[in-house]
């Protein structure tokens, strides 16, 4: 963008105070020309009418033009961001750079070809004057000279954080329009169980492709929804869209699910779900590493900002720590066995595929059965790379004192491992009485608090099993809060 193109747009700066602004700029080609010139000429006409009405004091037109401003500049930005899948890449590396560097942006969301900026202005500086600096650090980019500037208020900054609340190398991710395939598992037991209604509030702590989500929603209630995987995120956005403001998309871990919700203010809730493990997406792009059926990069890690990866694990430990975690973490009985030949194997060479893991495991416990030699150790080392035993723990003790009286928390599982931890908080609270062979008599139990809402766990039925078999080993357990 040239000087002169610059000025032609705007040059905006807050009158004293701070004011917030939303910046959409987008690269050349992410809008057909012909549209911009429309929507340029759509946009001076209606600047027009705003300067014309706010001359006469004529506040009813003013509002009027000022309202259609604001739908011109969404329908142009719909269609900016409707592109993005499509466009070139914007060099968003030195974009990123120039906007964490500038202390008066609030957050962003970056697609690969149209960039959304939140800034807040403490000083005289124009919007214009940062724009141009963020522009000039994705030099690459050829962006268009037209620039979407909103001035917004505080409160529309802080909702659109708490909405959007993650780092901008996500975003990137998050604005890419990945097909997002899950199909979600018990859905209509657990949502059932939560009973929600309009009114209620619940949280969906594993909020993945929003299959759950969604049908909470439609019975009105209004859910917070976190997940740690920011392509889950952008796709339970995508797909969520439409209930607005009743869904606010959290990028955190579980186990924070305390603190998370504190920091918005909510200090109650009426349900809590998870479905917990990974999503199918998860497994079934080979790139994210999780499974030994495909080759790809030794990874597993849900949150792409987690420090350490499989392959981290699988180099780095020592014998008997990959031992234990095999054994811990899959009931791999063989763990010994496998954790020997791991260590032999990278003297030659770091174990940095999948497939070069599996070939490994293989070549030490050959196959039995059905069952693929590596499914329990890629378990395994996946629950620890995302530490996910000790998320749970946190998230039964977060996530019961969040409930309200009545509130009902839903936990679905898919291994022995996660499934025994429910049962027996489970059981902690809902006991009325604990009994000890050294005691005479029943005590009163300190913690009891909750009803079991399932005695026993809810399983997929047949016609469930039928159509998706990776619901095979869900079990759903529900307690209601006294
Ligand atoms: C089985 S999927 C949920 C699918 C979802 N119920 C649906 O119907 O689309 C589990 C999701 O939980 C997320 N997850 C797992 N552990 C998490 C944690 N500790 N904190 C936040 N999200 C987590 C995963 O990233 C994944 O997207």
């Amino acid at each position: 963008m040239n000087g002169q193109e610059a000025e032609s747009w705007v040059s905006f700066h807050p009158p004293g105070g701070s004011a917030c602004y939303r910046v959409i700029m987008w690269v050349d080609g992410a809008v057909s020309a012909q549209r911009l010139s429309a929507w340029r000429r759509a946009r001076m006409e209606s600047v027009e009418r705003m300067q014309e009405a706010g001359m006469r004091g004529a506040r009813g037109a003013l509002a009027a033009a000022q309202q259609e401003m604001q739908i011109l500049n969404r329908d142009i930005e719909a269609e900016a961001f409707a592109f993005f899948t499509r466009a070139q890449d914007v060099r968003a590396s030195g974009l990123l750079a120039a906007l964490r560097a500038d202390a008066g942006v609030l957050g962003c969301r970056l697609g690969k070809s149209a960039a959304e900026v939140w800034l807040e202005l403490q000083d005289e500086t124009g919007v214009d004057v940062h724009v141009q600096s963020w522009q000039r650090a994705a030099s690459g980019a050829a962006w268009s000279a037209d620039v979407i500037v909103e001035r917004t208020t505080a409160e529309d900054a802080a909702a659109w954080q708490r909405a959007n609340g993650v780092a901008a190398e996500e975003l990137i991710a998050e604005t890419e329009d990945v097909p997002f395939r899950h199909t979600t598992v018990l859905l209509r037991e657990a949502t059932d169980a939560l009973q929600a209604a309009e009114g209620k509030v619940i949280v969906d702590v594993t909020l993945g492709g929003g299959g759950h989500s969604e049908r909470l929603l439609r019975a009105g209630a209004t859910v917070w929804g976190i997940d740690r995987d920011p392509t889950a995120r952008a796709a339970a956005r995508r797909r969520l869209a439409g209930y607005g403001e009743r869904l606010q998309v959290l990028n955190g871990n579980f186990r924070e699910l305390g603190k998370l919700m504190h920091e918005r203010g909510v200090e109650a809730v009426d349900g809590v779900l998870a479905d917990l493990g990974v999503s199918s997406p998860q497994l079934d792009t080979a790139e994210r590493g999780f499974s030994f059926l495909a080759e790809g990069p030794l990874d597993m890690r849900m949150d792409p900002a987690l420090p350490r990866s499989a392959a981290d694990i699988v180099n780095e430990a020592d014998e008997a720590e990959l031992a234990d975690i095999l054994w811990q973490y899959g009931e791999e009985h063989a763990a010994r066995a496998i954790a020997r030949r791991i260590v032999q194997q990278r003297t030659r060479g770091r174990i940095a595929t999948t497939t070069q893991l599996a070939n490994t495991i293989c070549s030490a416990l050959p196959r039995r059965g059905r069952q693929h030699p590596a499914t329990r150790s890629f378990q395994a080392l996946r629950i620890a790379v995302n530490d996910e035993l000790g998320a749970l723990d946190e998230l039964l003790v977060a996530g019961f004192s969040l409930l309200k009286s009545g509130g009902r928390m839903a936990i679905i599982t898919f291994h022995s491992l996660e499934d025994r931890k429910v049962k027996r908080f489970f059981e902690r609270v809902t006991k009325p009485e604990i009994d000890r062979p050294e005691w005479a008599q029943p005590r009163p139990n300190p913690e009891y608090a909750a009803r079991s809402v399932t005695r026993k766990p809810i399983t997929p039925g047949e016609a469930e099993l039928a159509v998706n078999p990776r619901s095979r080993s869900a079990k759903l357990r529900v307690i209601e809060k006294i």
